[in-house]
């Protein structure tokens, strides 16, 4: 299958050039100006339109078990949403039960991928130290997974405590690979939250009060310390507040190896949304909490100077009947929300369109930071001869309004719900096949694992 995209305002993370895109066999195979028509399967003209590389959502969670069932989306739904959204890659989680091995727990995570219309990867989260653990961190290096993501909130299901964090960070540094951690105190929050239930202080809007920006920022901190004892590259996931960032700009000043990510709602939502009755804030309800105005800012300037690198959206859906799981007790809601789908839109709309950030910015932190952190640049993140015929041939025109009405992804809310986009992907390509057009699906083509680099971040 031969594509030609004729007429492109290519968008890479270092420079925007006009020139036309040929691709073949799913890579790109020729950028050039005046490109022939002839033998040519399909031609799209791109006039008027960006063409971007594919997104890279680096934090998804999909058909992820929890009290209250599986997370909505599966790989397919949640897939689908993506794409839709311009997202041409994911990385979601492997979580083994206790005493799994994290080798068997990928296995079986594969097969619940297996249906992704879109090319996926997997962070592996160590739950627990046991004998074998250091041999399997090196047996998933071996089979391309080279990020592990570690749980310092959650300590009753899959949190674990510092001393086998660090253990793990020695491990996947050595063999080179990277540590990811969602930061939060585990032990002070559970405190926090046993005493409001004591108070019979269970609705929503203690949720937030009960994971304050401190206990995030606290874990950063010993995050980031571990991260330099081991001499292991390590990632922030969803940085949410103002004080975390001054750790990770430390330690980025002493050039240690620190990357972090924020998400959509981090920049867009505020802790107001914890006002109100429950079906109205139950789907705010995720970890971290939606934090103050001052930290959506302090985030948006992270990502100008580059603090962060990535935005991903940590996508994991509940319906508004699971979320009733918690009526009457906050701490048995299912955490997570909606977002795969909305990421490009919004951060285009309100960061490049608003003058936060550029339009290379928005490539770079939506797609380029991600593959290059994750050892899948060039093959990914980027638009050039050889790379994989991911694109997204944006509509920098078009006006939307989300609404879980029309969004394609499995839930019956939307924490954007009302809120005005500009731009949409009006075609999106996978390995050179058309996966979405003008807001309908194409998609045949099922994506598939992708094995990853050894860390070599450049
Ligand atoms: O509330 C959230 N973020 N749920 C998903 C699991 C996690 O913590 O990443
Ligand atoms: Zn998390």
């Amino acid at each position: 299958m031969k594509l030609l995209i004729k007429n492109a305002l290519i968008i890479n993370a270092d420079a925007s050039i006009e020139a036309d895109i040929l691709c073949e066999n799913g890579l790109i195979i020729k950028i050039e100006n005046n490109l022939a028509t002839e033998g040519i399967d399909e031609t799209i003209d791109a006039s008027g339109c960006y063409v971007f590389p594919g997104g890279i959502d680096p934090h998804v969670h999909m058909h992820l078990p929890s009290h209250a069932g599986y997370s909505a989306d599966d790989f397919l739904s949640g897939s689908k949403a993506a794409l839709m959204g311009g997202t041409t890659t994911l990385i979601d989680f492997v979580t083994p039960k206790k005493g799994q091995s994290l080798t068997d727990a990928l296995v079986e995570r594969k097969k619940e991928a297996a249906n992704s219309l879109i090319d996926y990867s997997f962070h592996v989260s160590p739950i627990e130290w046991r004998d074998t653990t250091e041999q399997e961190i090196k047996d998933c290096i071996k089979e391309g997974i080279t990020s592990f993501k570690i749980y310092m909130a959650y300590k009753k299901a899959i949190g674990i405590e510092n001393d086998i964090i660090s253990k793990v960070m020695k491990v996947v540094g050595e063999s080179g690979g990277l540590v990811t951690a969602h930061c939060e105190l585990g032990d002070e929050i559970e405190v926090l939250r046993e005493n409001f239930a004591k108070e019979g202080k269970l609705s929503p809007e203690f949720h937030p009060l009960s994971r304050p920006a401190n206990l995030e920022a606290e874990a950063v901190k010993e995050f980031i310390e571990m991260g330099r004892e081991a001499n292991c590259p390590v990632y922030v996931v969803h940085v949410s507040t103002k004080e975390s960032l001054n750790h990770i700009y430390k330690a980025q000043q002493q050039k240690q190896k620190v990357f972090a990510e924020t998400c959509p709602q981090y920049l867009l939502l505020d802790d107001n949304k914890y006002q109100g009755d429950f079906s109205q804030t139950a789907p705010y309800i995720m970890s971290p909490p939606l934090r103050k105005e001052a930290d959506n800012k302090a985030i948006w300037k992270a990502i100008t100077d580059e603090t962060i690198q990535t935005i991903g959206t940590d996508h994991c859906p509940f319906t508004l009947q699971q979320k009733q799981f918690g009526k009457d007790d906050f701490r048995k809601i299912p955490n997570g929300a909606s977002g795969v789908e909305h990421r490009l839109s919004l951060l285009y709309t309100y960061g490049v369109l608003q003058n936060k950030i550029t339009l290379n910015q928005f490539v770079n932190s939506t797609s380029t930071q991600a593959a290059k952190i994750f050892g899948l640049y060039p093959k990914k993140g980027v638009i050039q001869v050889g790379s994989d015929a991911d694109l997204v041939i944006w509509n920098p025109k078009k006006k939307n309004m989300i609404s879980a009405k029309t969004h394609h992804m499995n839930c019956d809310s939307d924490i954007y719900e009302g809120i005005q986009t500009i731009g949409e992907a009006k075609y999106v390509f996978s390995k050179g096949e058309i996966v979405a057009e003008e807001g309908k699906l194409i998609a045949e083509n099922s994506g598939s694992f992708l094995r990853r680099k050894k860390y070599s971040y450049q």
